[in-house]
């Protein structure tokens, strides 16, 4: 089914241009690669999965409860909108938030893939030339997974959110072959990653959770290379430069708080824009949520050198400067022992029922015979 029928509201033009700038760059040193880029491109490479068999679209997703999210945390619980609603309106609604926020990481893909196929033609060296050419693979693979998931089990569509596609638009508009990694891979990846798996470890429903514990495994990957390109590069820049992005940071961060609303949903239940706006500020839950969103984002913008007293008092002000503190790869090496665990899991209860299935085979063999 074409989306534009499954769209909330109306998304505009079917296409958004953003015009290019900058070069495209060319190498011809074919044997001088760092080794840690080189093996992370080998792992990018060995580490391939096809989301149309390795999730299990055949589990039933309820598109009145999707996450099973419950109901404190939903923004208007305890408001006198919430007392009004039905059982119905509040199926609604769940369904209407869970398309949000999936469209968002849906769009947000597709910007990731578009940045890594930017990065591929501007960055200077082959190594990361080869390496960002499979994380725009493994964005492709991300971005059809949403789709489908959005398509068949939400069958509802939200168009992209104005703060994202404002950050998005800044990060490839930018000439400067640096600053992809640092809006994709730092800010809205890192965003991103964070909010997948908040999702992750809450939901109970298997599929979604299938689905984000197995792109998570890929984006352990493109922090990883967005850390080693950015750590090396910023040491060789001056000050001013460095408070350049710093300030694009500061800016980026505080566009993607404000993201995390969600108001377009309210919105289209009848609740006045400056309303929602503010019962989605004083909700208790996403209070939490827009500050754990920042848990990635914090130790990768200071693990990359970019920490002068600007940003760290931005993050003070937003309340998250503490993150700054959490150990990055130790949350990386999580996100790919998860993935496994799940697999591991999923093939035991698998061999489970194909021993059960073998032995009633044999018992009604036996009872024909006998
Ligand atoms: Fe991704
Ligand atoms: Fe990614």
């Amino acid at each position: 089914m074409p989306t534009y029928d499954l769209y909330a509201n109306d998304p505009g033009d079917p296409h958004w241009q953003v015009p290019a700038s900058g070069a495209a760059r060319f190498s011809w040193e074919y044997d001088e690669g760092r080794d840690r880029l080189l093996a992370l491109y080998q792992k990018g490479k060995d580490k391939q999965w096809d989301g149309q068999k390795r999730i299990d679209w055949d589990l039933e997703v309820d598109p009145y409860d999707p996450l099973g999210t419950p109901e404190e945390a939903m923004t208007l619980y305890g408001t006198r909108h919430w007392d009004r609603m039905t059982e119905r309106d509040k199926g609604e609604l769940r369904q209407h938030f869970a398309s949000w926020q999936f469209s968002q990481f849906l769009h947000g893909e597709q910007g990731a893939m578009i940045c890594a196929a930017r990065i591929v033609e501007s960055v200077p060296d082959l190594d990361a030339k080869f390496y960002s050419a499979t994380q725009t693979m493994d964005e492709a693979r991300h971005a059809e997974i949403y789709a489908r998931f959005l398509h068949e089990k939400i069958q509802l569509v939200y168009p992209i959110n104005d703060n994202l596609q404002s950050l998005l638009g800044d990060t490839l508009r930018d000439s400067r072959w640096d600053v992809p990694y640092l809006g994709m891979q730092v800010l809205i990846e890192g965003l991103a990653l964070a909010a997948f798996g908040m999702i992750r470890d809450t939901t109970d429903k298997p599929l979604p959770k299938q689905i984000l514990a197995y792109v998570m495994q890929d984006e352990a990957r493109h922090v990883a290379f967005g850390r080693m390109a950015l750590r090396d590069y910023y040491k060789q820049l001056t000050d001013a430069e460095l408070r350049e992005r710093e300030e694009f940071v500061i800016e980026g961060c505080h566009l993607m708080r404000d993201r995390l609303r969600g108001v377009e949903v309210l919105e289209n239940f009848g609740i006045p824009r400056a309303e929602a706006e503010e019962l989605s500020e004083r909700s208790e839950f996403l209070q939490l949520f827009r500050q754990l969103l920042f848990s990635r984002i914090v130790p990768c913008v200071k693990d990359i050198g970019l920490w002068g007293k600007r940003l760290q008092q931005a993050y003070v002000d937003m309340g998250v400067f503490e993150m700054g503190n959490s150990n990055l790869d130790l949350l990386m090496a999580q996100d790919e022992e998860i993935a496994e665990k799940l697999d591991a899991e999923r093939f035991a209860a698998e061999e489970r029922e194909r021993v059960a299935e073998v032995e009633e085979a044999i018992k009604e063999g036996r009872s024909l015979a006998g």
